[in-house]
């Protein structure tokens, strides 16, 4: 079969078009060549709508022109579309704006009663003290009975107790003071341990007051401890926790576990020992509870050696740490506040 003769030139149609589509660098340009060419109401569609119309044994040869021609059409289209869009891309690249911050990522902090926990503890470490921990759940024994309190002494009051049965045996521990007792069922003396943990008590939840607070317990024992080894390992540990330049105040106290006891403050690190909210205006905080082992407990402990003495202290975590970092209100460190906590490395 010899070339047939066309009503109209596709060959020119597509030379044209190739022409047209070399030259367009931009998108909408682009689109403007599609729609005519290939649009409803374009090149391709009009020659498409003309072939009823033409000589039966034309109409397939025809038809067939158009296909290959669309084809070859819609492959440069592509290409196009593809140089385009790779050439924007390489346009914005330049375009990036290499003073905006770039994206950091997050990290994590400590809260700040484990800072503060942890400083206690390196404090005591550095004197030679272990550290331990003991059970939240304790029994009347190791909270009360053994410290020489008792279930109808007076001393209870001290402490508002969360009980966790109704014979009142097992309660949440209302002080650390119970690992004294435990270390001393254990451990062989001389020691020297401080022991931190959570401690509870039916208190209110308000600025100053947490059901939920953290302690730490020191606890000396040997022989020829005296009141004095008290005052200056207590001494030298709050010089160390708050600074060289604060004064440690030694007042009487009172404790079933301990005699003597003392209540320890040092001089207000917010006004100097002037006096101000912090202080209630008295100039001094008060930070410690301590004194020399009762002999009792060292008798509910076991241990028989009379010639056995020793000192112990506890102290409230929440408000050394309170006191240190200026946080007025308890319930911060329990929030779990992401902006607070964030605020401590
Ligand atoms: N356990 C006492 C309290 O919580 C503090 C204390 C501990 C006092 C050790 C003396 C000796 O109040």
């Amino acid at each position: 079969m010899g070339e047939t003769k066309l009503p109209f030139d596709i060959d020119s149609i597509v030379k044209v078009a190739l022409g047209e589509i070399r030259e367009i660098t931009e998108v909408n340009e682009l689109e403007k060549w599609r729609v005519k060419y290939f649009g409803r109401k374009g090149i391709f569609a009009m020659l498409t709508t003309s072939i009823p119309e033409m000589e039966q044994t034309l109409r397939p040869v025809i038809g067939a022109r158009i296909n290959s021609a669309k084809k070859q059409l819609n492959e440069a289209y592509e290409e196009r579309q593809a140089i385009i869009s790779s050439s924007f891309k390489e346009a914005s690249r330049f375009e990036m704006n290499l003073t905006l911050p770039g994206l950091r990522s997050d990290y994590g902090s400590f809260h700040p009663i484990t800072l503060v926990s942890r400083q206690i503890v390196r404090i005591f470490q550095g004197l030679g003290f272990g550290v331990h921990t003991g059970p939240e759940i304790e029994t009347d024994f190791y909270n009360f009975e053994a410290l020489n309190t008792p279930a109808d002494h007076p001393a209870r009051d001290m402490w508002d107790t969360f009980y966790l049965d109704t014979e009142k045996k097992f309660l949440l521990r209302t002080h650390t003071s119970p690992v004294q007792i435990r270390v001393l069922e254990k451990m062989p003396v001389p020691l020297r341990i401080i022991a931190i943990g959570r401690t509870f008590r039916r208190d209110a939840f308000d600025a100053s007051h947490s059901p939920v607070f953290h302690q730490v317990e020191g606890l000396m024992v040997g022989y020829n401890i005296t009141f004095s080894n008290l005052k200056a390992v207590l001494s030298f540990f709050l010089k160390e926790l708050f600074g060289p330049e604060i004064k440690v105040r030694f007042l009487p106290s009172y404790f079933p576990f301990t005699e003597p006891s003392a209540e320890i403050s040092i001089s207000c690190v917010i006004c100097k020992g002037k006096g101000c909210q912090t202080c209630s205006s008295t100039g001094w905080l008060e930070i410690l509870g301590a004194g020399m082992v009762h002999p009792e407990v060292f008798r509910k402990s076991g241990l028989k050696d009379n010639k056995l003495t020793g000192f112990a202290f506890g102290a409230g975590i929440d408000r050394i740490t309170m006191i240190k970092y200026g946080i007025d209100d308890i319930r911060l460190l329990f929030f779990n506040d992401i902006r607070f906590l964030k605020q401590f490395r």
